[in-house]
């Protein structure tokens, strides 16, 4: 299974900030990723909250059945130490996103404390890189078992989505 977490505020993806995030809404990343995952035999289980410790109860409870996490912190990547304990306290490997170029708006953006208990980073790339980072979980997975297999050969998975937006501009101007 994995897990996709996204913090504070995404639940506006649509329409927060367009200019910034784009036009996708968090029920189509969700699909995106759910579609993804399928293809490698993985079901996901998503989580959205506005609040800090909702997030950390979700990752505990569903730690010893998680092969992976994907996690949009939002702002919380900027101020979370909580949310960094907690991903390394995780078996799994965790991926970030973040759909925005962090690195190219506002100083305090840049940054991140949660990025240090992750594996890696997916940044700026706009709503696909919610889909690089299933598509990177499922891949270090070690082989499925058979009926798994057989489920993701009936997935038809479009390689790469097509139905996404282009990634957004950079003009951030804060
Ligand atoms: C974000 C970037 C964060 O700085 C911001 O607070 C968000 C969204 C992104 O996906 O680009 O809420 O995580």
């Amino acid at each position: 299974m994995i897990l996709l977490v996204n913090g504070p505020n995404l639940n506006l993806l649509g329409e927060r900030e367009p200019e910034t995030y784009g036009a996708t809404t968090l029920p189509e990343i969700e699909k995106m990723v759910e579609e993804a995952c399928a293809a490698y035999g993985q079901p996901v289980k998503a989580i959205q909250s506005n609040y800090e410790g909702a997030l950390l109860d979700f990752l505990h409870e569903n730690r010893h059945e998680a092969k992976g996490v994907i996690v949009n912190p939002g702002a919380l990547s900027h101020t979370s130490y909580a949310l960094h304990d907690c991903l390394k306290a995780l078996p799994c490997p965790a991926v970030e996103v973040h759909i925005s170029n962090v690195h190219a708006r506002e100083e305090w953006r840049r940054r991140d404390l949660v990025a240090p208990a992750t594996r890696g980073q997916v940044v700026g790339l706009g709503p696909t890189g919610y889909y690089f980072a299933a598509v990177w979980l499922c891949s270090q997975l070690v082989a499925q078992p058979a009926e798994a297999v057989e489920a993701a050969e009936g997935e038809a998975m479009e390689v790469p989505p097509t139905d996404l937006e282009p990634v957004v501009g950079g003009d951030y101007e804060g």
